[in-house]
């Protein structure tokens, strides 16, 4: 069967980190328990930063929501100061009235990582479906730790990250400290079970793989792309990362 493509609703303003968490606000607002699904690097920083603000001004509340993040580093446990765990401790848990019970990852120190990765898929199931996911995207397109080649129907897995990545998410770690090789990721099947997805990129480092996704079919060489398959779709941009898209 043919695939059925959406356009994704596309943004482009100076600062799509504010639009984010309006958008967060909005849906909390709405419904207070809702399920977030989470995203980690430095792109992610300013969004959760609003967020903070709003929960410090009682603007917005995440006490009454549960998490689920789409990604951590095999062999990283949760107090690592570089595991997604302790990058949402500090960015968002200690700075929001969030209830840590209720914010989920991968356990990058699980001895079965295997057996790790269909225990959140299970637990995503169980609790979701996700009302809204936010992404980022890899300078290689990849989503989640969805590196390219992983397929559209892919579920919670362990996956090998590339050179590249790894090269990419060094600067996150202390001068000579190994990066991971390996992480558990939710699946792109699984990201695309969410009702809505927020994707933000920002710089120009990131204006390669928002071409790519933009360019009309889901190829696993561009996870990302995987997206046009899902109706509700809001790219966040600012305009170093529109700068390539063609039309
Ligand atoms: C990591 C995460 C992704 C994130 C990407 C981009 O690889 N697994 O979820 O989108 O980094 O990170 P940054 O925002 O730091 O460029």
């Amino acid at each position: 069967m043919a695939d059925i493509l959406t356009t994704p609703r596309i943004t482009i303003l100076d600062d799509p980190a504010r639009a984010a968490a309006e958008e967060i606000s909005a849906l909390l607002d709405e419904t207070p328990s809702a399920v977030l699904g989470l995203a980690t690097g430095g792109t992610m920083i300013p969004v959760y930063r609003r967020i903070a603000e709003g929960c410090a001004a009682s603007r917005m509340s995440l006490a009454r929501t549960t998490t689920f993040n789409l990604d951590e580093y095999v062999g990283l446990p949760p107090r690592h100061r570089q595991s997604y765990h302790h990058f949402m401790t500090e960015h968002l848990v200690n700075q929001s009235d969030m209830n840590p019970a209720r914010m989920h990852l991968p356990d990058g120190a699980a001895p079965d990582p295997d057996a790790e990765a269909a225990r959140y898929e299970a637990m995503i199931a169980r609790q979701g479906p996700i009302d809204l996911q936010l992404l980022g995207i890899g300078a290689n397109g990849h989503i989640g730790f969805n590196e390219p080649g992983s397929p559209g129907d892919s579920r919670t897995r362990v996956v090998e990250l590339t050179a590249r990545t790894r090269r990419d998410n060094a600067r996150y770690f202390a001068p000579g400290e190994p990066v991971p090789t390996h992480a558990i990721t939710m699946g792109i099947a699984t990201i695309l079970a969410a009702r809505r997805i927020v994707l933000l990129a920002t710089g120009s480092g990131k204006a390669q793989a928002i071409a790519s996704l933009l360019e009309g079919v889901p190829r696993s060489d561009c996870p990302a792309s995987f997206l046009l398959r899902h109706r509700q779709v809001h790219l966040l941009l600012d305009p170093a990362a529109a700068s390539l898209i063609r039309r």
